[in-house]
């Protein structure tokens, strides 16, 4: 089967519209942050940050399957000492737009270089919230396993007899561990936290994000011909992976630069543009031909 693009020029809130409903089966995406690179894409102020991104996510919402997911990279900044409280806030108004918040990874930036500012440190760290429409979303965890490491041969060298049972939280939370299951095993499940470098040759974006963090999201959260979406692609680092992990994409970005920069790269099948309300495909020969 044929692996497609779709790209679509314009703001993802009117864009995503032209998306069909239970059509996505994974959203990776990094939005602007609040009022962060208003020098080249526009920033939204921290206390409107909210308001902006229902309209969005309640579309993310409609053109998610109910086992997708939605994994947003997001940080919240500092503003005068404090950090603000947007992200949090953000949280609660999504769960009550029918979300369900399941997880939280944390991306180490792990070549951060150290630096110091009078009441803090280097931030070498970024949300990436898991959010899901059903409880049964798809989860392929084989996909992600890690080699067991060296803490395993110390560890399991010599098991208690505590080692070789079941043992239960003390806290109740129903998780337990029997150690002696990971004898002789070379993978093991990560973490939720993952250590990976900023992206630093990236492709002329200035907030470009590794493509080792869309591709642990895209093993993890689907397989080969799934659709895979990115409302705020950037350089499309989301849509090149997913498109040499044999994975359908769909990009939206409001800058003609980026779209023709992924457009380029991609060759995608369809392009698509809103002015102002009318749909047109762009044909390779940039004709346009208005479709809805
Ligand atoms: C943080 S960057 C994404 C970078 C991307 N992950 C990459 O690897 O290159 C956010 C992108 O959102 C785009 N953007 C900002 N507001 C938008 C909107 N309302 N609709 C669509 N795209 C928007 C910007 O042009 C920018 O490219």
């Amino acid at each position: 089967m044929e692996i497609r693009t779709d790209l679509y020029l314009g703001d993802s809130k009117k864009m995503l519209k032209k998306l069909k409903d239970n059509s996505v089966d994974l959203v990776v995406t990094s939005p602007p942050y609040a009022d962060q690179r208003k020098n080249t894409y526009g920033g939204i102020h921290p206390d409107k940050y909210v308001e902006w991104f229902l309209p969005i996510s309640k579309e993310l919402l409609r053109v998610l399957k109910p086992t997708g997911t939605f994994i947003l990279n997001i940080k919240e900044k500092v503003v005068e000492g404090e950090r603000s409280t947007y992200v949090m806030e953000l949280i609660i108004a999504m769960r009550k737009q029918g979300w369900l918040w399941t997880e939280e990874f944390i991306w180490h930036k792990k070549n951060s270089y150290p630096g110091k500012w009078p009441n803090r440190f280097r931030d070498s760290w970024e949300r990436l919230l898991q959010f899901n429409k059903s409880k049964q979303f798809h989860m392929y965890q084989e996909e992600v396993m890690v080699p067991m490491g060296d803490w395993a041969k110390n560890r399991l060298k010599n098991l208690s007899e505590t080692d070789k049972k079941r043992d239960n939280s003390k806290v109740g939370s129903g998780f337990g561990k029997n150690i002696s299951n990971w004898v002789n095993r070379e993978k093991a499940y990560p973490t939720n936290v993952l250590h990976l470098a900023t992206e630093c040759s990236n492709k002329n974006h200035s907030a470009a994000f590794p493509e080792e963090l869309p591709e642990w999201f895209i093993k993890l959260f689907t397989k080969e011909e799934d659709v895979v979406l990115d409302p705020f692609m950037g350089s499309g680092t989301t849509l090149l992976v997913a498109n040499r992990m044999r994975r359908h994409s769909v990009g939206i970005d409001i800058v003609p630069e980026y779209y023709n920069m992924v457009r380029e790269q991609l060759k995608p099948v369809a392009l698509y543009i809103l002015e102002p309300e009318t749909l047109y495909e762009q044909t390779e020969s940039d004709r346009r031909i208005a479709i809805r």
